[in-house]
């Protein structure tokens, strides 16, 4: 046992060259715990706040100064002393002291850079790899090791490239049983064929910002998963068996709430959302679908069952804007059956134990819980891997190129290694 000697943040930059911060925590016994948080491009509107300074000098208001120092005093004063083995206690105390329901005074981005670096501080203390640390501490019993598989985004649009497509992302979804780097290794062929595939059709190979292609030019919106069936047939893998495709539509970001209709601007089209869901219907029998998310938007939950129902169990319905990673509205997705599956952004949330009780309420329920990176500025931090691990998420969604993503891919395959050399 080690108490928290002292928190200190600083200014970072994020991956979409604005700022973001890093927080270092020391305990009494010299063991020490680093984090760096990220934030999206297309956040939900229920999302913790991430707390910019606003200050249009700096940054055009993206500085971070005021969270920092939010740190750096009143984070600081709290929770210096306490056991930095008490992670639900000092994450409960930091929620208190900010006292509202989105983290709006403390600020989201804060509290979870001082909630993850605390977290590494103490696996520092007991020697142990965070992945096994996180089961330790939320007492997560023996369940067996069953690593995440990629799911890579290959291909996006929406507010990640200048809506080049309508839907945000096209990804690929490692299947079968291969070993965690054999699926990496799969992953990368089949990113080098679609872009042999895009080269072909005289679309651009430059990326959007998760390092994914961001062509202008695609015919449609269901054009891309063609593309990924044929990259991945190309590779020499079998599509619906060893890889399927992913869609994460964000359909937050082309719902209209006013006329409470989709507006699909490649396509010229206005959809209610019985069409939308008769729009894709035809997908989900013709495609090797692995997953799809947020096909709704997250202000059209009475429609999102339907959704469910359209699937009919066929692979899972994730929610991501709908219930960002905050666990009274995942129960409640449970519940009314509007999703299967959730993916976990830990800056949604706020705090790595809020994030924990999403993925072990997954579990609880037997469900899929999706850890993922974000789109607006991610950090090379890779806590993401270990927390997958650590609950055996079926999935981790990461990005194919840039160095913010692959650390993440470097990351899971390192702690493979480490599991077989235990063995
Ligand atoms: P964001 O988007 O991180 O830019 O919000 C990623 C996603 O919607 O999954
Ligand atoms: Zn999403």
């Amino acid at each position: 046992m080690s108490k928290i000697k002292n928190i200190y943040a600083r200014e970072i930059l994020a991956s979409g060259g604005a700022p973001s911060l890093e927080v270092t925590v020391t305990l009494e016994s010299g063991s020490i715990g680093e984090a760096s948080v990220s934030y999206g491009a297309s956040a939900g509107s229920k999302e913790a706040t991430v707390l910019l300074d606003g200050d249009k000098a700096r940054y055009g208001g993206k500085g971070m100064l005021n969270a920092i120092n939010n740190i750096n005093t009143t984070i600081k004063s709290a929770l210096v002393g306490m056991e930095a083995v008490e992670q639900r206690v000092i994450d409960n105390k930091m929620i208190e002291i900010d006292g509202t329901i989105n983290k709006a005074v403390l600020g989201g981005n804060a509290m979870l850079g001082v909630s993850l670096a605390v977290c590494r501080a103490q696996a520092d203390e007991e020697k142990m790899p965070l992945y096994k640390y996180l089961r330790k501490v939320y007492g997560i019993g023996e369940i067996g090791w069953k690593l995440p598989k990629p799911m890579i985004v290959m291909i996006e649009g929406g507010k990640h490239a200048d809506e080049t497509t309508d839907l945000q992302e096209f990804m690929v979804g490692a299947m079968g049983n291969k070993t965690a780097s054999e699926n990496v290794r799969m992953e990368m062929e089949i990113y080098d064929a679609l872009k042999k595939i895009l080269k072909a059709e005289k679309l651009s190979t430059n990326v959007g910002n998760e390092g994914a292609f961001a062509p202008n030019g695609i015919a449609s919106n269901e054009k891309p998963m063609e593309y990924l069936v044929a990259a991945i047939t190309n590779a020499g893998y079998i599509p619906g068996v060893d890889a399927g495709v992913g869609i994460d539509a964000a359909a937050s970001e082309f719902y209209n709430e006013e006329t409470k209709k989709y507006e699909l601007k490649l396509e010229g089209k206005e959809l209610t959302s019985e069409e939308l869901i008769a729009y894709y219907k035809p997908w989900i029998e013709k495609y090797p679908i692995a997953t799809m998310e947020d096909m709704l938007s997250e202000f059209d939950w009475d429609n999102w069952p339907k959704m469910v129902e359209a699937i009919n169990g066929k692979f899972p319905l994730i929610a991501d804007d709908l219930t960002v990673t905050n666990v009274k509205l995942w129960a409640k997705a449970i519940e009314i059956k509007a999703a299967t599956a959730i993916l976990i952004k830990l800056n949604q949330a706020g705090t790595l134990t809020e994030t924990m009780d999403c993925c072990l309420l997954a579990n609880e329920h037997n469900l899929l819980s999706m850890p993922s990176h974000r789109g607006g500025g991610e950090t090379n931090d890779t806590f993401l891997v270990d927390l997958a691990v650590a609950v055996n998420s079926a999935y981790i969604k990461v990005g194919p190129t840039r160095g913010e993503r692959v650390c993440k891919y470097n990351r899971l395959m390192r702690i493979e290694e480490e599991l077989r050399n235990e063995q």
